[in-house]
């Protein structure tokens, strides 16, 4: 085996707060490296090497689905599904396969339109929403964190204040609600640290399937499944590398695609059609095998060594995980609100990110770069903001410790203590 004390050394100077790709646990990532060269169940062919339609590979999909299955509590009508292309390919897929299904079951004529509400909280729900409408459903906001945040996104106000529409107006439910559970680019979130906002499900129809995009709080908390139509994750945060999306679908929302054209839908490409998925257990093509491999690690490590004891003999088997997240996220923003005005949260507190809290400093873009650079000079990366909005943003994904967080904290002293 080779020696990676190298690699591990430079691993353990490093505090990686990139916002994803970003940092997986050692112990998933040595056991991947090993099994690239030869898989204990193929020996001398590596995991990378083999087919996918090997019964090696598929005990890889099954246990993966299985760890899935005991951490989220899924219950057994929904369906896992391992997709290609991204959070934004499931931006459309979403949206296809829901209006499929509405067009579906109402019999829809060709002129009839279909609407679709989004809750638009940050950068990457408006996205969606851009995207819903461009393939087909008539896209209305329900909530439009730019409008209410005055040009910025930074927070989210009671449902009650919500734009949400009479069914009587038209007569016909949407297909579908849509929301991110948590914004990584504007660092604002559903449940955010110590906040009881939660998405509003006893404000739509409960027939109405809800679609939450759990790209970078994946994994993070327990989730009610059994309340959405469609739960959707890119594996690139807290599951594993790039490449593939994780989708938990309710059976009954899963249609043949063509059948819809029927009732007025178009031909929509059999990659994202989550049937073909779903009939062939994810292997409608050649899948990403090694990305979904070391996702399978990353689950078992998540099973077998959560970051804290259980809380209680009933707690939820992700309540040590998102104990973890309170606790980590906790203390940067105790920092932000230590009251010199040094650090400046951009999320509203109640609805701050356990991820990716993302702050500015009062000093300017000047100072942010000088924080950006010192930061990388102490081993700690990926702490700039996303390109599109500048700041800071200190992504803190299961794979970052506290020690590491602590570590961020004790930077950030120093560097206010210096420059202001
Ligand atoms: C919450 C969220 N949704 C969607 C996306 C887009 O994902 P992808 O780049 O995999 O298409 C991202 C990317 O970071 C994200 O954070």
């Amino acid at each position: 085996m080779a020696d990676f004390s190298k690699q591990l050394a430079e691993r353990a100077n490093t505090i990686n707060m990139n916002a994803g790709p970003s940092p997986l646990p050692d112990a998933a990532l040595l056991t991947a490296a090993a099994s690239l060269l030869s898989y204990p169940e193929t020996p001398g062919m590596g995991i990378a090497e083999i087919s996918h339609r090997s019964p090696a590979f598929d005990n890889v999909v099954v246990k993966a689905n299985d760890s899935l299955r005991k951490l989220l509590e899924i219950p057994s009508n929904y369906r896992i599904l391992w997709m290609q292309g991204g959070g934004l390919t499931q931006f459309a897929a979403t949206a296809l396969n829901l209006l499929a299904w509405y067009r579906i079951k109402n019999q829809l004529k060709p002129e009839d339109e279909v609407d679709a509400w989004y809750a638009v909280t940050g950068s990457w729900s408006k996205k969606a929403a851009e995207e819903g409408a461009r393939v087909g459903v008539n896209a209305k906001k329900v909530f439009d964190g730019k409008k209410y945040g005055g040009g910025k996104f930074k927070g989210i106000p009671p449902a009650s204040e919500w734009d949400i529409p009479q069914l009587e107006e038209n007569g016909r439910k949407p297909a579908f609600v849509y929301y991110c559970d948590n914004e990584t680019v504007d660092g604002i979130e559903f449940g955010g640290v110590g906040s009881e906002t939660s998405f509003p499900f006893d404000k739509f129809d409960p027939e109405v399937p809800v679609v939450a995009d759990m790209s970078s709080n994946f994994l993070s908390r327990p989730v009610d499944v059994s309340k959405y139509g469609i739960i959707y994750a890119g594996a690139q945060k807290n599951l594993g590398p790039a490449g593939v999306t994780l989708v938990i679908v309710r059976e009954d929302l899963i249609v043949d695609l063509d059948e819809a054209v029927k009732y007025g839908g178009t031909r929509v490409p059999s990659m994202l059609s989550y049937k073909n998925m779903a009939d062939t257990n994810s292997m409608y093509n050649t899948p990403p095998t090694f990305t979904i491999y070391v996702c399978s690690l990353v689950l078992r490590s998540l099973l077998a060594s959560p970051p804290l004891p259980l809380s209680s003999p009933d707690a939820r088997p992700l309540s040590p995980l998102s104990d973890f997240a309170d606790q980590k996220s906790s203390l940067i923003y105790a920092e932000l609100d230590d009251g010199s005005g040094f650090y400046v949260g951009t999320a509203d507190k109640a609805v701050r990110s356990r991820m990716n809290p993302t702050f500015r400093l009062n000093g300017g873009e000047e100072l942010e770069k000088k924080f950006v650079k010192a930061a990388s000079e102490k081993g700690i990366k990926g702490v700039n903001g996303h390109r599109s909005v500048g700041g800071i943003r200190t992504s803190i994904y299961n794979a970052v410790t506290l020690d590491q967080v602590k570590t961020l904290v004790a930077f950030m002293r120093e560097f206010r203590d210096q420059n202001q």
